[in-house]
C-alpha cells in the first residue's frame, strides 16, 4: 500500500505492507534509530512515539492506520529543549535503551501537565521500564524540566508584557 504520513515535520509517501510496524518503517526505512526495540510487546515503552500527539508503542502500530498521521519521534525534540537538558543534568539515562521512550512519554505528559507532581510524572511514565536508574533521577529531570519551560513561558510573558 502507498501513504502518506509526517514524520517530524518532513513528509514522506511510504510503500509498505500495512502490517510493517512503525518501529520498523522508523528505524529501516528512515533511519530514525532513536525508538527501541525493548519486548516487540507493547510492554516496556521503550520503542514509545507520538502520533497526533498521542503516545503508542511503536512496536505494536501498523502502518496501515498511519495515513495522514503525524508522527514525532525522539529525534524531534529538540537537543536543546528542557527535557533533554534535565535528563542530562539529573542522570536521567544511564545505558540509555528506556531514554527515548522515556522523553516521548514525558513530552506527552507536560503536553497534557504542564505543572505535574510527583503522582502525575509516575502515571505518565507508568508504561515506559528502566532497568538502570530506579526512576527517582528519571522522574526528578521531568520535574526540573516543567520548572524550567515555565520559567520561561514566565519570562516570555514578561518580555511581551
Ligand atoms: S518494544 Fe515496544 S513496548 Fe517494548
Ligand atoms: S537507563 Fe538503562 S534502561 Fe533506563
Amino acid at each position: 500500500m502507498h501513504l502518506r504520513l509526517t514524520v517530524n515535520d518532513a513528509q514522506h509517501s511510504a510503500a509498505c505492507r500495512p502490517d510493517t510496524r512503525l518501529l520498523d518503517y522508523l528505524r529501516e526505512t528512515l533511519g530514525l534509530t532513536g525508538a527501541k526495540e525493548g519486548c516487540g510487546e507493547g510492554e516496556c515503552g521503550a520503542c514509545a512515539v507520538l502520533v497526533d500527539g498521542v503516545l503508542v508503542n511503536s512496536c505494536l502500530v501498523p502502518m496501515g492506520q498511519l495515513d495522514g498521521c503525524r508522527v514525532q519521534t525522539v529525534e524531534g525534540v529538540p537537543a536543546e529543549s528542557p527535557l533533554r537538558r534535565a535528563f542530562a543534568a539529573h542522570g536521567g539515562t544511564q545505558c540509555g535503551i528506556c531514554t527515548p521512550g522515556m522523553l516521548m512519554a514525558a513530552t506527552a505528559l507536560l503536553a497534557d501537565h504542564p505543572h505535574p507532581d510527583l503522582a502525575e510524572i509516575r502515571e505518565g511514565l507508568a508504561g515506559n521500564l528502566c532497568r538502570c536508574t530506579g526512576y527517582t533521577r528519571i522522574y526528578a529531570a521531568v520535574a526540573a524540566a516543567a520548572e524550567e519551560a515555565a520559567a520561561q513561558t514566565h519570562e516570555t510573558h514578561s518580555r511581551v508584557g
